[in-house]
């Protein structure tokens, strides 16, 4: 079977703001996107692997990394991994970026 992604325009790229988690829904599913200091965007599922699944847009960013708001767990925005001591992985989606506008695949 052929997997067919939805490609969604989620804006311009100068609109989305720096280390600050917006929140798309797609397929009744929530992705973060963050753009980073580096100049990259990445995109995660909005929840946190630990039980409390705590919403990771609402999450500080530092470097290519969300701390969870609830438990501070430190996830990786370019694998997905939780890093150590803590473990656990979350979704990461592709992101494209055409001219100005951005394109979240899912
Ligand atoms: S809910 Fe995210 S670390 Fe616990």
């Amino acid at each position: 079977m052929i997997y067919q992604g939805v490609r969604m325009n989620i804006g311009k790229y100068d609109q989305l703001p720096v280390q600050v988690g917006q929140v798309f829904v797609v397929d009744n599913e929530e992705i973060a996107v963050f753009r980073l200091s580096n100049g990259d965007v990445r995109a995660i599922e909005n929840k946190s692997p630990h039980p409390k699944g705590g919403r990771l847009a609402d999450g500080l960013v530092s470097g290519e990394f969300v701390y969870c708001p609830l438990y501070d767990w430190m996830i990786s925005l370019v694998d997905g991994k939780v890093q150590a001591p803590d473990r656990g992985i979350v979704k990461t989606y592709l992101i494209e970026i055409e001219g100005d506008n951005v394109f979240l695949i899912v």
